[in-house]
């Protein structure tokens, strides 16, 4: 993570430029000599840089959840203000390099927030669920050239394994996403899915409210699928099979049929495994029989009218709130100029929790610098935080 160790911070005043760097504002600790956040803006980008003192040392570095990418906004980002403001550095891991043009071939890496704002619609879209070593993901994206494949995985690894080789093979028909697949779904526009692929889950024996089959998936997964599209669960797991049966089996307009032992075209490195082992390997195949309407998420991510009172946010600070949706708790509260102020809140699902800033100026709230992402359990978060904060 680039950082610079500096001998002394000097606090800049605010807004001021630096070279094509803006400094827009100061949010400081509510113990102001612990550290503050520094508002920055470049090359179009809004973020945090993050002052930290902890008596030995004084750090500047990034913001995990306003973090830029690429990461060289950063890195000049930090030199700037040690530069503008006079603080001297004792040592840095910070280059000034340009630009890595490298990076910008690792194109497929998508944020939730780019599905969010506009779900590519143009084609035929194919799901990946947990690729793993993406051998059947990119096999399938070669196979398919005209469909769009969607590859989801939470190992961190596995991801750059994979876009590695949608570099070396030139594929540009993948898009990775870093997500839970339980919640991504509700992102995804009704009837535009030919195929869900889910091989090998995790069997989560223990803590089967983690699998990704669930009766909530399957409604989704029916949702997202176009008339005939298929959502293909395979597994070694018999206890998975008998689960995914029985999910799969409560009444529906939709059928699905079960295969054992099925040759598929590729096989993945767990399914090499199980071979080896003589397993028995499970197909279930969901078919999609009717068309679905679009979803109507309601609400937005502004704040309601009327004036926010002083004490609001050291009210809201002591609680988590949780709720069927989710949950809403208040991490950290800073003190903006003489009178304002801002909180970074944790909050949506527990699966995927969200880190997001308020900030609150002259008795009105939004969202700083960007908004969360337009789930069903942030919308339900800020419904609470807009009642809590307005008392
Ligand atoms: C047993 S591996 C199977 C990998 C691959 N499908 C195969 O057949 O070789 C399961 C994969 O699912 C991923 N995974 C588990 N839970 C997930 C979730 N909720 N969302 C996305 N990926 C998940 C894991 O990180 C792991 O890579």
């Amino acid at each position: 993570m680039p950082h610079l160790n500096l001998e002394s911070f000097h606090p800049l005043t605010f807004p001021t430029h630096c070279g094509e760097v803006e400094f827009l504002f100061q949010a400081n600790y509510k113990n102001r000599d612990e550290g503050a956040l520094i508002a920055t803006r470049y090359k179009g980008k809004e973020f945090f840089l993050v002052y930290k003192n902890n008596g030995i040392k004084k750090l500047l570095k990034s913001d995990k959840v306003t973090r830029p990418s690429p990461n060289f906004l950063l890195k000049h980002a930090l030199l700037a203000y040690a530069e503008c403001s006079g603080s001297p550095i004792l040592d840095s891991n910070v280059d000034n390099a340009p630009e890595n043009a490298h990076l910008k071939t690792y194109d497929a890496l998508k944020s939730i927030q780019f599905f969010a704002d506009n779900f590519p619609k143009e084609r035929e879209v194919r799901i990946e669920v947990g690729f793993g070593s993406a051998r059947h993901l990119l096999h399938q994206a070669l196979a398919n050239p005209d469909v769009l494949f969607i590859g989801l995985e939470i190992h961190k690894p596995s991801i750059e394994q994979a876009l590695k080789q949608i570099v070396i093979q030139n594929i540009t028909n993948i898009m990775i996403l870093d997500y839970d697949a339980r919640l991504f779904l509700e992102f995804v526009p009704s009837n535009i899915v030919g195929k869900i692929y889910v091989h090998f889950p995790v069997p989560w024996d223990k803590k089967p409210h983690r699998r990704v089959i669930s009766e909530a998936f399957l409604k989704e997964s029916e949702r997202v699928l176009r008339v005939g599209g298929t959502l293909e669960l395979r597994t070694d797991s018999e206890n998975y099979y008998r689960f995914a049966l029985e999910t799969f089996s409560s009444p529906r307009q939709s059928r699905f049929e079960v295969r054992k032992n099925q040759e598929i075209a590729i096989v993945s490195k767990y399914e090499d495994r199980w071979k080896k082992q003589e397993k028995n390997i499970y197909d279930v195949t969901f078919t999609c029989d009717t068309e679905s309407p679009e979803p109507d998420m309601i609400g937005n991510f502004t704040f309601s009218e009327g004036k926010i009172g002083a004490h609001a946010v050291d009210r809201l600070s002591k609680e988590t709130y949780k709720r069927e949706w989710g949950f809403m708790h208040v991490e950290r509260t800073f003190s903006v100029g003489e009178k304002g102020s801002m909180i970074r809140l944790a909050m949506g699902s527990f699966d995927r929790p969200e880190s997001t800033y308020v900030l609150i100026e002259n008795g009105t709230a939004r969202y700083y610098p960007s908004l969360p992402v337009r789930s069903s359990a942030n919308l339900n978060a800020h419904i609470l935080l807009d009642e809590l904060i307005h008392g």
